[in-house]
């Protein structure tokens, strides 16, 4: 199968600057290359622009640039059609977390289309299920989640309306670190399957993970991947305007994607929150290629020896 990626140069969704250079930070690393070289064929859709949004547009409470996500998401649910109909494997490189409201809504949409339910791993430190009644902060990339789960507050976002929101209790995240009092509520409500910091320190990795391998399978589901960088530590990804400490490790991240790629499972991934802008001589852009690498089946012992320049 073909690997499409699709350059989403948005920042619309945060206050830091930064994330528009995301698509061709990763590309500056060689993440095609890396994939041609693992024997993939692959596809560069470019750049997607936003749609035009309409001035008019508004969302109630405290949500920045509503119309302008809203244009975004219109023009990445259509970019993301064109490239399922294409039949690739879409690797959506951001741009910050909101992309995800339209590559989810698009991929959501083409799961139900073949009668199978979609799931979603969220590696993040934050949950990003804030709507505009409980942000703090106003920015949508954090409201990512509640938006292609159909949170009512959010609906108009989409224009036609969202079809198939995702199940919150299909969405797993674990990296969770972050979470705003009143997102705490909503996660609890919706029960989605949050697995924190401190459930990864006490048990790892594999046994979060396992649950929702075996999820996906008794259900015959589609899984989709959406890694924000700041699920990493940031002493080894610096490149993100929300860094948190005590994130995961170089070797729980790759164990993630190794066992991701063992699982079969996978049929999408976003790469998100990338601000080259933050980057320490491209370190972050460079462990995302190599993640990424892992995803699609690089193992250790196929890893070529980088030599840091910032060593
Ligand atoms: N919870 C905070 C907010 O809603 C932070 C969200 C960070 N999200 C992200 N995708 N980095 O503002
Ligand atoms: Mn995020
Ligand atoms: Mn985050
Ligand atoms: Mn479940």
């Amino acid at each position: 199968q073909t690997i499409g990626l699709l350059g989403i140069p948005l920042q619309d969704g945060t206050h830091e600057k930064g994330c528009l250079m995301g698509p061709d930070a990763l590309r500056t690393a060689g993440l095609i290359q890396t994939l041609q070289s693992m024997g993939f064929q692959s596809r560069d859709y470019g750049n997607v622009r936003p749609q035009n949004a309409d001035d008019a547009f508004r969302l109630s409470g405290n949500a920045l640039n509503a119309s302008e996500i809203a244009g975004w998401t219109r023009a990445i649910q259509a970019k993301a059609a064109q490239m399922l109909q294409d039949n690739c494997f879409p690797l959506f490189m951001g741009g910050d977390h909101a992309l995800s409201i339209g590559t989810v809504a698009a991929l959501a949409e083409h799961a139900n289309g073949q009668d199978r339910p979609l799931y979603v791993l969220w590696l993040d430190a934050h949950p990003d299920f804030n709507s505009p009644g409980t942000s703090e902060s106003g920015n949508m990339h954090g409201m990512s989640v509640a938006a292609f789960c159909g949170l009512p507050e959010l609906s108009d976002l989409f224009e036609p309306k969202l079809n198939c929101p995702v199940d919150p209790t299909h969405v797993h995240m674990i990296g969770i670190r972050s979470v705003d009092a009143e997102e705490r509520v909503q996660l609890k409500k919706h029960q989605v399957h949050v697995n924190d910091m401190r459930l990864i320190d006490e048990i790892g990795v594999m046994k979060p993970l396992q649950r929702l391998i075996d999820d996906v399978k008794a259900n015959n589901g589609l899984l989709h991947v959406s890694l924000d960088v700041d699920f990493l530590d940031p002493s080894i990804a610096p490149a993100v305007g929300t860094t948190v400490p005590g994130g995961a490790t170089f070797r729980e991240a790759h164990l993630i994607m190794e066992l991701l790629h063992e699982s079969g499972l996978v049929t999408s991934l976003d790469i998100v929150e990338l601000n080259p802008f933050l980057d320490e001589r491209g370190k972050t852009a460079e462990l995302l290629t190599d993640l990424a690498a892992s995803l699609f089946g690089r193992k250790i012992f196929d890893r070529p020896t980088r030599h840091h320049r910032n060593t």
